[in-house]
Parts: C-alpha cells; sequence; structure tokens
C-alpha cells in the first residue's frame, strides 16, 4: 500500500510546502539490497570497555573504511554512517557524562539514515549498585536519542553479558546495517550462545538450512521466506489450503516446498511429525501465521475470540512444543515467534488479538531456557505499523495515526520484520534467547 504523504513531502514541491508550514518530514528509508556493503562505513567507534576490541576487530574482518576514532573534544565536520559507543565499563553515574559529551560533540556528524549502537553491560550482571544504576541509565538515553535525531537515524542498546563478547558480531552487523531500517529504540540482551555458532558464511548465512514459515503466501511471510531464501535457506512455506493457488506461487518464487496446512486442524501436530519423519528435522521454524477479528468486547462473538487465540497463540505453542520435544529442530535450531505492539500495548477493538499477542511473548519467555537445553533459540518480533493486507482493511484515519505515531513517521515494510526475523533466525545469533524485538519504527504505542 503507498503512503502518499511520504511521497509527497519527498517531493520538490511538497518539501518547500512542509518546510514552510511546519510539516513532519519523514525520510523514506533507505533498505537492504543484495550486492550492497552490509555494515554502515565509516563509523565512529567510541568507549573503552570490554568490547571495544571486538567491536573493531568485526570491523576490521569486513572491507569497510576503517573506523575512526572518536573526537570527543575536537568535533569533525566529515560525516559518519554510524557510531558505536562501548559504554560497558561504565561504573557508576559520574561516567555517564562521558556519553553526553561524545553525543554532544558528534551528533551533527550522523549523515542520514546513520546507524548508533551503545553497548552496555546489563544491571543484573553488574557489580554493584552504582555500576547497576548507571548501566539502566542507557536505556533513557538511548530511547531519547532514537527520538531526537531523526533524518532516519536509528539507535540501540545492546547489553552483553559478561563472557558472551563474541556473541556481538550477528547483532552488531544487523544493527549497523539497512537491514534494521525500521528498528529503534531497542534493547537487546546477549548472552552466553546456547550453541557453538559454526563457520559462518555471511553472504549466505542459511546455507544448507532448512526453514519453515507459516502464513507465508502473502504479507509478512512471503517476505520472510524470500529473506531466508535469499540468504541460502530451502523454505518450507505453509498456509491454509485454501490460499494453495498463491502459497505455490510464493514456493515457486523462493525455490521453496509449499505445504497447505491449516495449523489449527485438530491433527496438525501429527501432520508435522509425519512431515519431520520424512522430510528431516528443520533449522529454523517461523511462526507468522496471524489473524485479526475486530470488535470491542461486548459485541465480540465466542468464534471471533477462540479463532484468534488459536491461529496465533495456541498453534505456535503446540507445533512448538512437538518440534522441540520431538526430533524436529536440530541443535543449532531458531524458533522465531510473531507477536505485535497491540501485545505490549493493548489496543482498542482487538483484545482477543492483543490477548493471543501477549500471550505469544509469555511463549517465547517461557520456552526460551527449555530450548536452550536443546541448543535451540526462542525469540519474537513485536511488528508495529506495516504495510499489508492486513493493515489496508484499517479505516483510513486510524491507519494514517498508525503510519505517523513513530519515530520514523511512516510504516514499514514487510522486509523489515523479515530482515529482523533472519538476525534472529541466524546461525550466528546464538546468544540471543527469550527476546522480543519491536519493529515499529520506535512507536509510541506502549513505549
Ligand atoms: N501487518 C501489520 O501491521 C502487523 C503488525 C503486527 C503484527 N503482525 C503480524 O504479522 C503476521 C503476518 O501479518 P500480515 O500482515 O502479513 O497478515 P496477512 O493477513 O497478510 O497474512 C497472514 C497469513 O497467515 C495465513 N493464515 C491465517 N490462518 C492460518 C492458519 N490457520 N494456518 C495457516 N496459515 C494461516 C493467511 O492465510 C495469510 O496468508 C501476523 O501474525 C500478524 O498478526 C502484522
Amino acid at each position: 500500500m503507498s503512503d502518499s504523504y511520504l511521497s509527497f513531502v519527498n517531493s520538490a514541491w511538497g518539501r518547500r510546502l512542509a518546510q514552510t508550514i511546519g510539516l513532519p518530514q519523514p525520510l523514506p528509508l533507505q533498505r537492504h539490497r543484495s550486492g550492497q556493503q552490509g555494515l554502515a562505513n565509516p563509523v565512529i567507534i567510541a568507549g573503552a570497555g570490554r568490547l571495544a576490541d571486538e567491536v573493531r576487530r568485526i570491523f576490521k574482518a569486513t572491507d569497510t573504511v576503517p573506523a575512526q576514532a572518536a573526537t570527543l573534544k575536537a568535533p569533525s565536520t566529515v560525516k559518519v554512517q554510524g557510531a558505536v559507543f562501548d559504554a560497558s565499563a561504565v561504573l557508576d553515574l559520574k561516567q555517564l557524562d562521558e556519553l553526553y559529551e561524545f553525543f554532544h560533540a558528534n551528533a551533527r556528524r550522523l549523515g542520514l539514515h546513520a546507524r548508533v549502537v551503545v553497548l552496555g553491560t546489563a544491571p543484573e550482571h553488574c557489580q554493584d549498585l552504582p555500576q547497576a544504576i548507571a548501566q539502566r541509565a542507557l536505556e533513557g538515553l538511548v530511547r531519547s536519542l532514537a527520538k531526537e535525531l531523526r533524518r532516519a537515524i536509528t539507535v540501540q542498546l545492546i547489553y552483553v553479558a559478561p563472557g558472551a563478547e563474541q556473541a556481538l558480531e550477528s547483532s552488531l552487523r544487523f544493527f549497523l546495517s539497512r537491514r534494521s531500517a525500521y528498528v529503534s529504540g531497542q534493547v537487546v540482551r546477549l548472552e552466553q550462545p546456547v550453541d557453538a555458532a559454526p563457520a559462518i558464511n555471511w553472504d549466505k548465512p542459511f546455507s544448507g538450512r532448512r526453514a519453515l514459515v507459516t502464513g507465508a503466501s502473502r504479507g509478512i511471510g512471503l517476505a520472510i521466506a524470500q529473506v531466508l531464501a535469499r540468504d541460502g535457506a530451502h523454505v518450507v512455506c505453509v498456509d491454509v489450503p485454501q490460499a494453495l493457488p498463491s502459497l505455490e506461487q510464493a514456493a515457486s518464487r523462493v525455490g521453496g516446498h509449499a505445504w497447505a496446512l491449516d495449523i489449527t486442524a485438530a491433527d496438525a501436530v501429527q501432520q508435522l511429525q509425519a512431515y519431520v519423519a520424512e522430510h528431516g528435522a528443520f533449522d529454523v521454524v517461523v511462526h507468522n501465521a496471524g489473524i485479526t477479528r475486530d470488535k470491542t468486547i461486548a459485541k465480540m462473538t465466542e468464534t471471533a475470540w477462540r479463532s484468534v487465540l488459536a491461529v496465533n497463540l495456541e498453534a505456535p505453542l503446540h507445533l512448538s512444543q512437538a518440534l522441540l520435544q520431538g526430533q524436529g529442530l536440530n541443535a543449532g535450531g531458531r524458533v522465531v515467534c510473531v507477536s505485535s505492539i497491540s501485545g505490549i500495548a493493548g489496543n482498542l477493538g482487538q483484545s482477543n488479538y492483543a490477548t493471543s499477542k501477549a500471550g505469544v511473548i509469555g511463549l517465547v519467555q517461557g520456552l526460551a531456557p527449555v530450548a536452550a537445553a536443546r541448543q535451540v533459540t526462542v525469540n519474537g518480533v513485536a511488528p508495529g505499523f506495516i504495510e499489508t493486507q492486513m493493515t489496508a482493511k484499517i479505516p483510513l484515519m486510524i491507519r494514517e495515526a498508525g503510519r505517523r505515531m513513530n519515530s520514523l513517521s511512516q510504516g514499514g515494510q514487510p522486509i523489515d520484520v523479515a530482515e529482523t526475523i533472519a538476525w534472529l533466525a541466524h546461525p550466528a545469533s546464538g546468544g540471543v534467547n527469550g527476546q522480543v524485538v519491536r519493529v515499529c519504527g520506535q512507536s509510541l504505542l506502549g513505549a
């Protein structure tokens, strides 16, 4: 669905009009395209924690221009495409001043679409109270910078547990690239990986891996199948039997396999087990299929309540449990669930949907430790307003509000959710487990 306001304020006279009367002027986001340089370049690397060496190694291992040293006192006017501040060794409130000095001096050096990452030590891993408070304070800084830097710049905080430094690379590569264009103001925790990461082919990380994506015939599910296939996976595309023609089309577009399965069917678990017995285990499972049946609760039928919970929550739970209990997921496997910011903030007319999507967050958090024992991770994404057939059904004024109520002042695209899922499903992302990451342009809802 096209965003006419975004196109208008980026046209020659629309831009002039917007400037004259002070309308918001969102920039069209730049997204990753195959063959493009992955990492932002050049970047400033600053801070002196235990992660700085790893960050420099990651940059050296790529073809990027060497990172520039931080120029705290003498800011240069040269624009940069990114900044990484290693704040993992900030021990007390006084040392927070170093972040003020850095961002005060360098904020204007950040070019359009720049990527900013602050690295920290999660409060639960800190040695004492002053350090835990200072580290927690980083969240406020990061979320504020994500709101005020504008110009399509994104800002994230990655807490890296002591000993998990080697787990940083896949996350840093994601957040410092155009793949994360619609993710901002997020806080991610990295722990010791649940598995031993194999040697990674960063261009085709899913080579030789089998993925299952539900709801893959259109919208976000189709984009997930495309991104996983682009990055080397063989994708089994699942959708309801009624969607078979578009499902087969989707599967052939990604060179995968179409499987017509209603995930709420009474024998769906048995069908999955039989499929695994015949074709082998999966490396990646993405529970994307979802439905809405919106009504305020007094007007909502029992069928509308039950069907939404069945598709969005019960099916992913039963299928995940069956895969984990049987031999349905290989070691190093990844389960990714699709929640929603409705599940975080609640939404008028969506008590069924929000219940199901909040339940998905519970599923992720509850299954993650169980899965870790099998060297599998379980994570989730919570999309905000994404331009799909689902959101095209929303009445115009509400749709327009949904698009603008975030720091990037626009809706996301299915590929934004897909790229985030590909990061969580990445073979090198074994240190990310039990997390739910919002793909919402830092939506004001539930913030
Ligand atoms: N579009 C958004 O703004 C948005 C925001 C937050 C979350 N989400 C979530 O993202 C996911 C994808 O959303 P979308 O916008 O692409 O929706 P969509 O309606 O375009 O696609 C959903 C797909 O799921 C399939 N599906 C539904 N019931 C199924 C079942 N029982 N078995 C198998 N497949 C089934 C549908 O046939 C469809 O192909 C959903 O879980 C949705 O709740 C979307």
